[in-house]
Protein backbone atom coordinates (compact mmCIF):
# COMPACT_ATOMS: atom_id res chain seq x y z
CA UNK A 1 0.00 0.00 0.00
CA UNK A 2 1.12 3.33 -0.98
CA UNK A 3 1.95 5.91 1.82
CA UNK A 4 0.69 9.44 2.26
CA UNK A 5 3.34 12.35 2.82
CA UNK A 6 2.70 15.73 3.61
CA UNK A 7 5.30 18.61 2.18
CA UNK A 8 4.96 22.12 3.01
CA UNK A 9 4.95 24.26 -0.58
CA UNK A 10 5.84 27.81 -1.01
CA UNK A 11 3.20 29.28 -3.70
CA UNK A 12 5.40 31.83 -4.41
CA UNK A 13 8.50 30.19 -5.38
CA UNK A 14 8.08 26.65 -5.33
CA UNK A 15 10.64 25.71 -2.35
CA UNK A 16 9.73 22.93 -0.13
CA UNK A 17 10.31 22.23 3.71
CA UNK A 18 8.99 19.18 5.55
CA UNK A 19 7.48 21.40 8.19
CA UNK A 20 5.53 24.38 8.40
CA UNK A 21 7.34 27.43 8.43
CA UNK A 22 6.10 31.75 8.73
CA UNK A 23 8.74 32.98 6.00
CA UNK A 24 9.94 31.25 3.20
CA UNK A 25 14.07 31.11 3.32
CA UNK A 26 14.48 30.98 -0.26
CA UNK A 27 12.54 34.04 -1.44
CA UNK A 28 11.75 35.97 1.98
CA UNK A 29 7.98 36.08 1.06
CA UNK A 30 6.25 35.66 4.34
CA UNK A 31 2.60 32.86 4.95
CA UNK A 32 2.74 31.42 1.75
CA UNK A 33 3.51 27.46 2.43
CA UNK A 34 0.82 26.16 1.90
CA UNK A 35 0.42 21.99 2.88
CA UNK A 36 0.21 19.30 -0.05
CA UNK A 37 -0.51 15.88 0.18
CA UNK A 38 1.74 13.52 -2.02
CA UNK A 39 1.10 10.17 -2.46
CA UNK A 40 4.66 8.21 -2.43
CA UNK A 41 3.95 5.55 -5.05
CA UNK A 42 5.42 2.25 -3.66
CA UNK A 43 8.13 2.19 -6.81
CA UNK A 44 10.08 4.72 -6.13
CA UNK A 45 9.55 6.87 -8.56
CA UNK A 46 8.58 10.30 -8.33
CA UNK A 47 5.32 11.52 -9.45
CA UNK A 48 6.79 14.31 -11.55
CA UNK A 49 8.63 12.46 -14.12
CA UNK A 50 5.87 11.12 -15.85
CA UNK A 51 5.33 11.96 -19.54
CA UNK A 52 2.15 13.11 -20.53
CA UNK A 53 2.59 11.41 -23.77
CA UNK A 54 3.61 8.08 -23.39
CA UNK A 55 7.11 6.13 -23.53
CA UNK A 56 10.25 8.28 -23.18
CA UNK A 57 12.96 8.08 -25.72
CA UNK A 58 16.54 7.07 -25.53
CA UNK A 59 18.69 10.72 -25.68
CA UNK A 60 22.15 10.49 -27.37
CA UNK A 61 24.58 13.14 -27.44
CA UNK A 62 25.00 14.44 -30.83
CA UNK A 63 28.02 17.07 -32.31
CA UNK A 64 26.60 20.52 -32.20
CA UNK A 65 27.54 20.82 -35.75
CA UNK A 66 25.45 18.33 -36.77
CA UNK A 67 22.18 19.65 -34.96
CA UNK A 68 19.25 20.46 -36.91
CA UNK A 69 17.95 23.42 -36.17
CA UNK A 70 14.21 24.16 -37.44
CA UNK A 71 14.13 27.77 -36.60
CA UNK A 72 13.68 28.73 -40.00
CA UNK A 73 10.34 26.98 -40.67
CA UNK A 74 8.20 29.41 -38.69
CA UNK A 75 4.31 29.81 -38.86
CA UNK A 76 4.13 33.17 -39.85
CA UNK A 77 0.27 33.59 -38.49
CA UNK A 78 -1.97 36.33 -39.59
CA UNK A 79 -1.28 38.49 -37.01
CA UNK A 80 1.72 40.72 -37.53
CA UNK A 81 2.27 42.30 -33.90
CA UNK A 82 2.25 38.71 -32.74
CA UNK A 83 5.09 37.42 -35.13
CA UNK A 84 7.12 40.43 -34.16
CA UNK A 85 6.58 39.38 -30.48
CA UNK A 86 7.28 35.77 -30.80
CA UNK A 87 10.57 36.55 -32.95
CA UNK A 88 9.32 36.20 -36.35
CA UNK A 89 6.58 33.66 -35.68
CA UNK A 90 5.33 30.97 -34.11
CA UNK A 91 8.28 28.33 -33.30
CA UNK A 92 7.07 24.13 -33.83
CA UNK A 93 7.11 22.73 -30.63
CA UNK A 94 7.73 26.10 -28.18
CA UNK A 95 5.61 26.02 -25.11
CA UNK A 96 4.45 30.31 -24.91
CA UNK A 97 2.78 31.38 -21.46
CA UNK A 98 0.77 34.73 -21.96
CA UNK A 99 0.21 36.20 -19.11
CA UNK A 100 -2.30 39.24 -17.96
CA UNK A 101 -4.51 40.99 -15.50
CA UNK A 102 -8.34 39.57 -15.84
CA UNK A 103 -10.35 41.32 -18.34
CA UNK A 104 -7.60 42.22 -20.59
CA UNK A 105 -7.91 40.23 -23.40
CA UNK A 106 -6.21 37.44 -23.47
CA UNK A 107 -8.77 34.75 -24.13
CA UNK A 108 -9.58 37.16 -27.24
CA UNK A 109 -6.00 37.31 -28.20
CA UNK A 110 -5.09 33.36 -28.47
CA UNK A 111 -9.05 32.96 -30.04
CA UNK A 112 -8.65 35.38 -32.48
CA UNK A 113 -5.34 33.68 -33.39
CA UNK A 114 -7.00 30.25 -33.55
CA UNK A 115 -9.33 31.51 -35.83
CA UNK A 116 -6.87 33.41 -38.80
CA UNK A 117 -4.91 30.17 -38.65
CA UNK A 118 -7.89 28.83 -41.10
CA UNK A 119 -6.51 25.35 -42.95
CA UNK A 120 -4.73 24.53 -39.88
CA UNK A 121 -6.52 22.24 -36.98
CA UNK A 122 -6.19 23.95 -33.97
CA UNK A 123 -7.48 22.78 -30.59
CA UNK A 124 -8.54 25.87 -28.16
CA UNK A 125 -9.37 24.34 -24.34
CA UNK A 126 -10.70 26.33 -21.93
CA UNK A 127 -11.15 25.40 -18.27
CA UNK A 128 -12.80 28.63 -17.32
CA UNK A 129 -15.97 29.02 -19.98
CA UNK A 130 -18.61 26.84 -21.80
CA UNK A 131 -18.14 26.09 -25.37
CA UNK A 132 -21.35 27.89 -25.57
CA UNK A 133 -19.43 31.48 -23.82
CA UNK A 134 -16.40 30.88 -26.79
CA UNK A 135 -18.55 29.84 -29.65
CA UNK A 136 -20.26 33.44 -28.91
CA UNK A 137 -16.81 35.12 -28.59
CA UNK A 138 -16.02 33.98 -31.90
CA UNK A 139 -18.94 34.52 -33.58
CA UNK A 140 -18.28 38.00 -31.95
CA UNK A 141 -14.72 38.13 -33.92
CA UNK A 142 -16.58 37.43 -37.26
CA UNK A 143 -13.93 35.02 -38.61
CA UNK A 144 -14.20 31.75 -39.76
CA UNK A 145 -14.59 28.76 -36.86
CA UNK A 146 -14.81 25.29 -39.33
CA UNK A 147 -11.06 24.96 -38.55
CA UNK A 148 -11.07 25.26 -34.99
CA UNK A 149 -12.18 22.17 -32.09
CA UNK A 150 -13.06 23.23 -29.02
CA UNK A 151 -12.42 21.19 -25.45
CA UNK A 152 -13.94 22.01 -21.97
CA UNK A 153 -11.99 20.34 -19.84
CA UNK A 154 -9.21 20.74 -16.82
CA UNK A 155 -7.76 17.50 -16.33
CA UNK A 156 -4.51 16.98 -18.28
CA UNK A 157 -5.08 13.31 -19.37
CA UNK A 158 -8.36 13.74 -20.41
CA UNK A 159 -6.57 16.81 -22.45
CA UNK A 160 -3.83 14.20 -23.87
CA UNK A 161 -7.11 11.69 -25.18
CA UNK A 162 -8.71 14.49 -27.01
CA UNK A 163 -5.14 16.13 -28.62
CA UNK A 164 -4.86 12.29 -29.40
CA UNK A 165 -8.06 12.21 -31.08
CA UNK A 166 -7.92 15.55 -32.92
CA UNK A 167 -4.04 15.66 -33.71
CA UNK A 168 -4.04 18.77 -33.14
CA UNK A 169 -1.18 21.51 -34.96
CA UNK A 170 -1.71 24.22 -32.71
CA UNK A 171 -2.71 23.88 -29.22
CA UNK A 172 -4.03 26.64 -26.80
CA UNK A 173 -5.14 26.13 -22.93
CA UNK A 174 -6.68 28.97 -21.28
CA UNK A 175 -5.42 28.30 -18.17
CA UNK A 176 -2.94 27.06 -16.86
CA UNK A 177 -4.15 28.01 -13.19
CA UNK A 178 -7.23 25.82 -14.23
CA UNK A 179 -5.58 22.12 -15.44
CA UNK A 180 -4.94 19.54 -13.15
CA UNK A 181 -2.56 16.75 -13.43
CA UNK A 182 -4.81 13.80 -11.47
CA UNK A 183 -1.46 12.14 -10.92
CA UNK A 184 -0.90 14.80 -7.94
CA UNK A 185 -2.65 15.48 -4.47
CA UNK A 186 -2.95 19.26 -4.64
CA UNK A 187 -5.72 21.29 -5.54
CA UNK A 188 -5.53 23.23 -8.88
CA UNK A 189 -4.12 26.71 -8.95
CA UNK A 190 -0.83 25.38 -6.43
CA UNK A 191 2.52 25.51 -7.25
CA UNK A 192 3.14 21.88 -7.59
CA UNK A 193 -0.27 21.67 -9.89
CA UNK A 194 0.95 24.56 -12.08
CA UNK A 195 4.61 22.85 -12.57
CA UNK A 196 3.21 19.63 -13.26
CA UNK A 197 0.83 20.78 -15.96
CA UNK A 198 2.92 22.83 -17.79
CA UNK A 199 5.34 20.03 -17.52
CA UNK A 200 3.15 17.37 -19.27
CA UNK A 201 2.26 20.17 -21.87
CA UNK A 202 5.96 20.96 -22.75
CA UNK A 203 6.81 17.44 -23.24
CA UNK A 204 3.90 17.32 -25.59
CA UNK A 205 5.18 20.10 -27.38
CA UNK A 206 8.94 19.02 -27.33
CA UNK A 207 8.09 15.41 -28.48
CA UNK A 208 5.40 16.05 -31.45
CA UNK A 209 6.73 19.34 -32.10
CA UNK A 210 3.41 21.02 -31.55
CA UNK A 211 3.29 24.15 -30.55
CA UNK A 212 1.31 25.46 -27.40
CA UNK A 213 -0.17 28.64 -26.16
CA UNK A 214 -1.06 28.60 -22.01
CA UNK A 215 -2.69 31.86 -20.62
CA UNK A 216 -1.66 32.47 -17.05
CA UNK A 217 -3.34 34.94 -14.74
CA UNK A 218 -1.51 37.73 -13.02
CA UNK A 219 -1.97 37.93 -8.77
CA UNK A 220 -2.57 41.41 -7.54
CA UNK A 221 1.06 42.77 -7.60
CA UNK A 222 1.70 42.26 -11.09
CA UNK A 223 3.59 38.37 -10.88
CA UNK A 224 2.33 35.32 -12.87
CA UNK A 225 0.45 33.30 -10.39
CA UNK A 226 2.34 30.48 -9.59
CA UNK A 227 5.55 32.38 -10.94
CA UNK A 228 8.85 31.22 -11.02
CA UNK A 229 8.15 27.79 -11.56
CA UNK A 230 6.52 28.38 -15.22
CA UNK A 231 8.69 31.20 -16.48
CA UNK A 232 11.55 28.81 -15.80
CA UNK A 233 10.19 25.90 -18.23
CA UNK A 234 8.31 27.88 -21.08
CA UNK A 235 10.09 29.22 -24.07
CA UNK A 236 8.53 32.47 -24.44
CA UNK A 237 6.85 34.28 -21.65
CA UNK A 238 4.69 37.43 -23.05
CA UNK A 239 2.91 40.08 -21.17
CA UNK A 240 -0.25 41.19 -22.11
CA UNK A 241 -1.08 44.90 -20.26
CA UNK A 242 -3.10 48.01 -20.79
CA UNK A 243 -5.57 50.57 -19.15
CA UNK A 244 -8.69 48.74 -18.63
CA UNK A 245 -10.04 52.07 -19.06
CA UNK A 246 -8.65 52.67 -22.66
CA UNK A 247 -8.88 50.52 -25.77
CA UNK A 248 -4.99 50.05 -25.74
CA UNK A 249 -3.10 46.96 -25.17
CA UNK A 250 0.28 46.18 -25.36
CA UNK A 251 2.07 42.40 -25.79
CA UNK A 252 5.43 42.89 -24.23
CA UNK A 253 8.18 39.87 -24.93
CA UNK A 254 9.59 38.74 -21.21
CA UNK A 255 11.33 36.19 -22.00
CA UNK A 256 11.94 34.35 -25.47
CA UNK A 257 14.39 31.21 -26.45
CA UNK A 258 13.48 32.43 -30.23
CA UNK A 259 14.37 35.94 -30.44
CA UNK A 260 14.57 39.25 -28.81
CA UNK A 261 12.96 40.13 -25.40
CA UNK A 262 13.08 44.15 -26.34
CA UNK A 263 9.66 43.70 -29.01
CA UNK A 264 6.67 44.81 -28.38
CA UNK A 265 3.02 44.54 -29.95
CA UNK A 266 0.29 47.01 -29.67
CA UNK A 267 -3.66 46.16 -30.36
CA UNK A 268 -6.67 48.59 -29.80
CA UNK A 269 -9.77 46.08 -28.38
CA UNK A 270 -12.53 46.82 -31.05
CA UNK A 271 -16.20 45.65 -30.35
CA UNK A 272 -15.09 42.97 -33.02
CA UNK A 273 -12.31 42.18 -31.21
CA UNK A 274 -8.29 43.25 -31.01
CA UNK A 275 -6.97 45.19 -34.40
CA UNK A 276 -3.47 45.39 -34.87
CA UNK A 277 -2.19 48.99 -34.56
CA UNK A 278 0.77 49.02 -36.83
CA UNK A 279 1.21 53.00 -36.53
CA UNK A 280 1.11 53.59 -32.72
CA UNK A 281 1.96 57.17 -32.41
CA UNK A 282 -1.14 58.27 -34.64
CA UNK A 283 -3.26 56.52 -32.24
CA UNK A 284 -1.94 58.09 -29.08
CA UNK A 285 -1.28 61.82 -30.97
CA UNK A 286 -4.61 63.66 -31.23
CA UNK A 287 -3.27 66.23 -33.65
CA UNK A 288 -4.85 69.26 -32.03
CA UNK A 289 -1.68 70.21 -29.71
CA UNK A 290 -0.61 73.53 -31.09
CA UNK A 291 -4.07 75.08 -30.21
CA UNK A 292 -3.73 74.49 -26.76
CA UNK A 293 -0.96 75.31 -24.23
CA UNK A 294 0.67 72.96 -21.71
CA UNK A 295 0.81 70.57 -24.20
CA UNK A 296 4.18 68.61 -25.54
CA UNK A 297 4.99 66.14 -27.98
CA UNK A 298 7.58 63.97 -26.20
CA UNK A 299 9.73 60.33 -28.32
CA UNK A 300 9.44 57.60 -26.08
CA UNK A 301 10.90 54.02 -26.79
CA UNK A 302 8.81 50.92 -26.01
CA UNK A 303 11.07 47.86 -26.64
CA UNK A 304 12.69 48.50 -30.35
CA UNK A 305 9.74 51.22 -31.37
CA UNK A 306 9.92 54.40 -31.60
CA UNK A 307 6.36 56.11 -30.68
CA UNK A 308 5.80 59.87 -30.20
CA UNK A 309 2.85 60.95 -27.02
CA UNK A 310 1.16 64.12 -25.97
CA UNK A 311 2.07 64.83 -22.80
CA UNK A 312 -0.45 67.37 -21.02
CA UNK A 313 0.48 69.92 -18.05
CA UNK A 314 -1.99 71.82 -16.45
CA UNK A 315 -0.06 73.62 -13.69
CA UNK A 316 -2.51 76.74 -11.81
CA UNK A 317 -2.70 78.31 -8.16
CA UNK A 318 -3.50 75.79 -5.42
CA UNK A 319 -6.86 75.64 -3.50
CA UNK A 320 -5.06 74.48 -0.58
CA UNK A 321 -1.81 75.17 1.53
CA UNK A 322 0.25 72.39 0.14
CA UNK A 323 0.07 72.22 -3.94
CA UNK A 324 -0.89 68.96 -5.87
CA UNK A 325 1.29 67.13 -7.76
CA UNK A 326 -0.62 64.53 -9.48
CA UNK A 327 0.49 62.55 -12.51
CA UNK A 328 -1.03 59.85 -15.18
CA UNK A 329 1.69 57.41 -17.11
CA UNK A 330 4.67 59.25 -15.52
CA UNK A 331 6.75 58.36 -12.52
CA UNK A 332 5.31 61.06 -9.71
CA UNK A 333 8.77 61.20 -8.09
CA UNK A 334 10.28 62.21 -11.21
CA UNK A 335 8.01 64.97 -11.75
CA UNK A 336 8.58 65.92 -8.73
CA UNK A 337 12.28 66.06 -9.45
CA UNK A 338 12.07 68.09 -13.18
CA UNK A 339 9.92 70.80 -11.18
CA UNK A 340 12.79 71.36 -8.66
CA UNK A 341 14.85 71.38 -11.66
CA UNK A 342 12.46 74.29 -13.66
CA UNK A 343 12.35 75.99 -10.11
CA UNK A 344 16.10 76.15 -9.54
CA UNK A 345 18.00 76.62 -12.93
CA UNK A 346 14.79 78.37 -14.92
CA UNK A 347 13.77 80.48 -12.10
CA UNK A 348 10.16 79.58 -12.34
CA UNK A 349 8.37 80.04 -9.10
CA UNK A 350 6.65 76.55 -8.20
CA UNK A 351 6.41 75.57 -5.15
CA UNK A 352 2.84 77.18 -4.39
CA UNK A 353 1.17 75.35 -7.43
CA UNK A 354 -0.79 72.52 -8.52
CA UNK A 355 0.61 70.81 -11.01
CA UNK A 356 -1.60 67.53 -13.12
CA UNK A 357 0.47 65.88 -15.74
CA UNK A 358 -0.75 63.29 -17.87
CA UNK A 359 0.02 60.87 -20.70
CA UNK A 360 -2.34 61.18 -23.26
CA UNK A 361 -3.76 57.97 -24.41
CA UNK A 362 -3.11 55.44 -21.36
CA UNK A 363 0.15 54.69 -21.78
CA UNK A 364 2.84 54.32 -19.13
CA UNK A 365 6.19 56.00 -19.96
CA UNK A 366 9.54 55.65 -18.00
CA UNK A 367 12.23 56.29 -21.02
CA UNK A 368 13.51 59.46 -19.60
CA UNK A 369 13.65 61.27 -23.11
CA UNK A 370 10.44 61.99 -22.20
CA UNK A 371 11.76 64.40 -19.22
CA UNK A 372 12.05 67.47 -22.05
CA UNK A 373 8.35 67.13 -23.42
CA UNK A 374 7.33 67.29 -20.01
CA UNK A 375 8.77 70.67 -18.63
CA UNK A 376 8.11 71.98 -22.28
CA UNK A 377 4.24 71.15 -21.31
CA UNK A 378 4.94 72.81 -17.85
CA UNK A 379 6.56 75.85 -19.05
CA UNK A 380 4.30 76.45 -21.88
CA UNK A 381 0.89 75.94 -19.28
CA UNK A 382 2.73 78.03 -16.76
CA UNK A 383 3.20 80.90 -19.10
CA UNK A 384 0.04 80.08 -20.92
CA UNK A 385 1.63 79.91 -24.87
CA UNK A 386 1.14 77.14 -26.96
CA UNK A 387 4.34 75.91 -28.41
CA UNK A 388 5.22 76.74 -31.83
CA UNK A 389 3.46 74.40 -34.51
CA UNK A 390 4.71 70.75 -35.44
CA UNK A 391 7.66 70.63 -32.92
CA UNK A 392 8.77 67.60 -30.68
CA UNK A 393 11.28 66.94 -28.05
CA UNK A 394 13.39 64.43 -27.08
CA UNK A 395 15.68 64.86 -24.55
CA UNK A 396 16.65 63.36 -20.72
CA UNK A 397 17.08 66.35 -17.64
CA UNK A 398 19.48 66.32 -15.50
CA UNK A 399 19.42 67.55 -11.67
CA UNK A 400 21.94 70.50 -12.87
CA UNK A 401 19.33 71.14 -15.86
CA UNK A 402 21.76 70.13 -18.73
CA UNK A 403 20.17 68.37 -21.24
CA UNK A 404 21.74 64.57 -21.81
CA UNK A 405 21.56 62.59 -25.00
CA UNK A 406 19.33 59.97 -25.18
CA UNK A 407 19.36 56.08 -26.69
CA UNK A 408 18.35 55.36 -30.73
CA UNK A 409 18.24 59.10 -31.78
CA UNK A 410 18.33 57.88 -35.07
CA UNK A 411 14.87 56.14 -34.63
CA UNK A 412 13.05 58.78 -33.12
CA UNK A 413 14.08 61.07 -35.91
CA UNK A 414 12.82 58.98 -38.70
CA UNK A 415 9.80 58.31 -36.74
CA UNK A 416 9.48 62.09 -36.01
CA UNK A 417 10.19 62.99 -39.83
CA UNK A 418 7.32 59.87 -40.70
CA UNK A 419 4.66 61.53 -38.77
CA UNK A 420 5.38 65.31 -40.47
CA UNK A 421 7.20 67.16 -37.38
CA UNK A 422 9.61 69.67 -38.42
CA UNK A 423 11.65 70.57 -35.76
CA UNK A 424 12.85 68.09 -32.70
CA UNK A 425 14.68 69.74 -29.78
CA UNK A 426 17.88 67.89 -28.40
CA UNK A 427 21.13 67.76 -26.36
CA UNK A 428 24.02 70.03 -27.80
CA UNK A 429 25.57 66.58 -27.19
CA UNK A 430 23.22 64.34 -28.67
CA UNK A 431 25.53 62.82 -31.71
CA UNK A 432 23.58 62.00 -34.95
CA UNK A 433 25.15 60.13 -38.21
CA UNK A 434 22.80 60.38 -40.29
CA UNK A 435 19.73 63.47 -39.78
CA UNK A 436 17.01 62.90 -42.17
CA UNK A 437 15.63 65.24 -44.29
CA UNK A 438 12.87 67.99 -43.27
CA UNK A 439 13.22 68.22 -39.91
CA UNK A 440 15.28 70.71 -37.97
CA UNK A 441 17.46 69.63 -35.29
CA UNK A 442 17.58 72.94 -32.46
CA UNK A 443 20.21 71.54 -29.66
CA UNK A 444 20.74 73.04 -26.42
CA UNK A 445 22.88 72.51 -23.40
CA UNK A 446 20.57 73.52 -20.79
CA UNK A 447 16.91 74.02 -19.76
CA UNK A 448 16.75 77.13 -19.11
CA UNK A 449 18.60 78.01 -22.21
CA UNK A 450 16.12 75.97 -24.17
CA UNK A 451 12.94 77.44 -23.12
CA UNK A 452 14.09 80.60 -24.23
CA UNK A 453 14.35 79.24 -27.82
CA UNK A 454 10.89 77.27 -27.55
CA UNK A 455 9.16 80.65 -27.17
P1 LIG B 1 -11.11 38.42 -22.32
O1 LIG B 1 -10.44 37.92 -23.53
O2 LIG B 1 -12.21 37.60 -21.75
O3 LIG B 1 -10.06 38.72 -21.17
P2 LIG B 1 -9.17 37.70 -20.31
O4 LIG B 1 -9.21 36.38 -20.97
O5 LIG B 1 -7.81 38.34 -20.29
O6 LIG B 1 -9.76 37.68 -18.95
O7 LIG B 1 -11.64 39.86 -22.73
C1 LIG B 1 -12.25 40.66 -21.80
C2 LIG B 1 -12.77 41.98 -22.29
O8 LIG B 1 -12.67 42.27 -23.66
C3 LIG B 1 -14.23 41.99 -21.95
O9 LIG B 1 -14.41 42.97 -20.94
C4 LIG B 1 -14.95 42.35 -23.19
C5 LIG B 1 -13.87 42.86 -24.08
N1 LIG B 1 -14.10 42.53 -25.51
C6 LIG B 1 -14.26 43.55 -26.43
O10 LIG B 1 -14.25 44.73 -26.10
N2 LIG B 1 -14.43 43.22 -27.76
C7 LIG B 1 -14.45 41.93 -28.18
O11 LIG B 1 -14.60 41.67 -29.38
C8 LIG B 1 -14.30 40.89 -27.21
C9 LIG B 1 -14.33 39.45 -27.62
C10 LIG B 1 -14.13 41.23 -25.89
MG1 LIG C 1 -10.09 34.63 -20.27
Amino acid sequence: MSKLKTVYICQACGAQSPKWTGKCSSCNSWNTFVEEIREKSGSGTDVRQFSGTGSKRQAEAQLLSEVATDLTERWICADAELNRVLGGGIVPGALVLLGGEPGIGKSTLLLQLALQMEGHRILYVSGEESEAQIKLRATRLGLKQDHCYVLTETETTAIFKQVEAIRPELLIVDSIQTVFSPLIESGPGSVSQIRQAAGEFMRFAKENRVPVFLIGHITKDGQLAGPKVLEHLVDTVLQFEGDRNHSYRIVRTLKNRFGSTSELGIYEMMGEGLREVSNPSELLLTRQWHRQSGVAIGSTLEGNRSLFVEVQALVGGSAFGTPQRSTTGFDQRRLSMLIAVMEKRCGYRMNQLDVFLNIAGGLRVEDPAIDLAVCAAMASSLQDMPLAGEVCFAAEIGLGGELRPVTRIENRLAEAAKLGFTKMFLSEHQQIQHPPKGIVLEKAGRLDELIGKIF
